[in-house]
């Protein structure tokens, strides 16, 4: 985040003594960093030593299971015909992922006791249905419906709704950081005046009282598609003060102020995270271009350095048929997309849109998973013939 942040009790100087009330036995400060000791950071004051671990096991999870004959092609799949009933790891179903890139839908019916915490990638959770709290080692962070959850990598958490009754969570892993561009960022790391959104738009973690309790608590370490149980010996949110720029935070797409031009722009202005390995741009509710004889759905395009991912959250997408909330579009390199039959003319003279879509543009290709293979609109890739 580009912000500096410090929640509950930290000592005046970092690295130096942080007694606890009775004067002798000191608080723990575990410096939480990125980029060897070069990027951002945290320091969290921890009631017990971070590193007791009691026991060690490797556990077994099915997500998805590779297509290896996937043939190169459109593919447009529905997320909402593959549902699995579970908790926020056991209801996870992946449909896309290269080395840098894991992309999944989780409709969670199951509350969760233990902890888990993605060793391996920081995760973009997008709640598409639910509401609750993302609880972690920097406090109570309450979603809602459209929020993004950034979750920092190595990060301890669990993921409290309201009910379980309709929660569907979009979630895209990444093996480095979800940045803000850096063209909305200022010389000192403030977000510019033209950035489509402003700091007030980020949600941070509010303090949470930290948990003085030893017993054995669960936390569920994954790394890649390995997944580990350790046994804790205290609990994990046991932290009783913060700072720094390095922590969990919401962001709402409603809040996405988006940028419209005379004749069609390109997807770099809706941007709103980067990583190395792919971008994430926001389709939201938008006039359209301006010009008399604009044309307001894309022109047809090939992208050869990206696969394209769309992911339909609600609306009526202008340059596409057939999509339903919850669609994926996948719209491979090396072979050109744009509007299907029909959508470009009757986009003439259209004033507005109200999509709401989060695209996901990746620069290695995507394996297409047999979660796919089972969701998806057979001849899609026929769907531009001209009768
Ligand atoms: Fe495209």
């Amino acid at each position: 985040m580009p912000f500096y942040v410090k929640v509950g009790n930290v000592p005046p100087k970092r690295h130096t003594t942080f007694f606890k009330e009775d004067g002798e036995s000191l608080y723990r400060e575990e410096l939480f960093s990125t980029k060897g000791f070069s990027g951002i950071y945290s320091n969290k004051y921890h009631i017990f030593t971070p590193t007791q671990v009691k026991n060690i096991g490797e556990i077994s999870q099915d997500h998805s299971s590779e297509w290896p004959d996937a043939p190169l092609q459109y593919y447009h799949f529905f997320t909402e015909k593959k549902k699995t009933r579970g908790d926020i790891l056991s209801s996870r179903n992946e449909f896309l992922k290269n080395d840098n890139c894991v992309i999944s839908t989780a409709n969670v019916t199951e509350d969760a006791d233990y902890f888990f915490r993605n060793s391996y990638a920081h995760e973009l959770i997008f709640v598409h249905h639910g509401e609750g709290e993302f609880l972690s080692e920097y406090g109570r962070l309450p979603f809602e419906p459209w929020d993004y959850i950034l979750v920092p990598k190595g990060t301890t958490y669990q993921l409290k709704f309201k009910n379980y009754d309709n929660n569907k969570l979009f979630i895209v892993e990444s093996s480095s950081p979800f940045e803000i561009p850096r063209h909305f960022r200022n010389e000192y790391g403030q977000l510019t005046e033209d950035a489509p959104y402003y700091e007030r738009d980020f949600h941070i973690p509010q303090f949470m009282e930290p948990i003085d309790k030893q017993g054995e608590f669960e936390l569920i370490l994954k790394l890649k598609d390995k997944y580990f149980k350790y046994l804790l010996p205290n609990h994990p949110f046991d932290v009783v003060g913060w700072d720094g720029f390095l922590y969990p935070y919401t962001f709402n797409l409603r809040e996405y102020a988006p940028k419209v031009g005379k004749i069609h722009l390109p997807p770099p202005v809706h941007l709103m995270f980067t990583t190395q390995s792919f971008v994430v741009c926001n389709f939201v509710p938008r006039l359209f271009d301006f010009h008399p004889d604009s044309i307001p759905s894309p022109y047809y395009h090939s992208n050869v350095d990206s696969d394209e991912v769309l992911y339909y959250v609600h609306g009526d997408f202008m340059s596409r048929k057939g999509v339903e909330e919850g669609s994926i579009t996948l719209h491979p390199m090396g072979i050109p997309h744009g509007p299907q039959p029909g959508k470009t003319e009757a986009s003439i003279g259209v004033k507005e849109t109200d999509e709401y879509a989060i695209m996901i543009d990746t620069f290695q290709p995507l394996q297409v998973t047999n979660n796919v293979k089972d969701t998806m609109v057979e001849n899609y890739s026929q769907s531009w013939l001209e009768e």
